[in-house]
């Protein structure tokens, strides 16, 4: 079985290591002084780094672990050709997830998904590419996982998350069940999770669409709901 362990860094930014009992691979390596710890106390061969998207502040140890190992990175057309990768007999698929960036990808591994800027837990990503209609099939894609999925993020942001669903929904009883549940050294949520609390997954309830009609705002189709909560700061 695939293990996957997180590291912080740089105030609120997660990088993680994939591996099993000898083989590893790194996502995101900005904690590269901890993460190179980790793999030498556990004797693991680092088959290479690769990252969820370009953002200096996800790429920044990628340099490091190049020159104090012997690897290399594989870059987003790697990536996105491979579509999976083959780690001790056991695969880490990749996703191609435009939106964030153009360049952003999601790992899946086992349970787990790796999922960079793209989905966070109790939000998503700003659209920095430009392309809502790419994000929002990117965010269709990722919901179509199995609920009991676990997300992985590029960001802690779960405090100012939480407090934009409060927001849009301020009688929803699952957010204070979210927040207590919420552990800084360790941060993760199910699909499960966010399908009652991150609104940009609760754009077919009720109250949402009535809050979206109140403000005037576009939502006769999924679509349109999904745009407009994303025009809402
Ligand atoms: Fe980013």
């Amino acid at each position: 079985m695939l293990n996957v362990n997180q590291f912080r860094y740089g105030g609120d930014n997660f990088g993680y290591l994939i591996h099993g009992r000898k083989d590893a691979v790194v996502i995101d390596g900005g904690a590269f002084k901890e993460i190179f710890d980790f793999i030498q106390y556990r004797k693991l061969n680092l088959l290479f780094i690769a990252n969820t998207h370009g953002h200096y502040d996800h790429t920044s140890g990628n340099s490091h672990f190049i020159r104090q190992s012997n690897t290399h990175a594989l870059n987003y057309h790697d990536l996105i050709k491979e579509r999976k990768i083959e780690l001790e007999g056991e695969n880490i698929n990749i996703y191609n997830t435009p939106g964030h960036t153009d360049d952003s990808v999601c790992f899946h591994a086992g349970k787990i998904l790796i999922s960079g800027d793209t989905l966070f837990n109790g939000t998503i990503g700003n659209c920095f590419s430009g392309d809502l209609d790419g994000y929002y099939e990117t965010i269709m894609k990722l919901m179509s996982l199995p609920d009991e999925t676990i997300i992985y993020a590029g960001h802690d942001y779960v405090k100012d998350a939480m407090s934009f669903a409060k927001m849009i929904e301020p009688d929803n009883e699952d957010i204070p069940v979210y927040l207590r549940k919420y552990n800084p050294n360790h941060v993760l949520s199910t699909l499960a999770d966010e399908f009652r609390v991150n609104p940009y997954l609760r754009f077919n309830e009720a109250n949402i669409i009535a809050m979206l009609k109140l403000r005037g705002l576009p939502c006769e189709t999924n679509r349109d709901r999904w745009r407009s909560l994303m025009t809402i700061d």
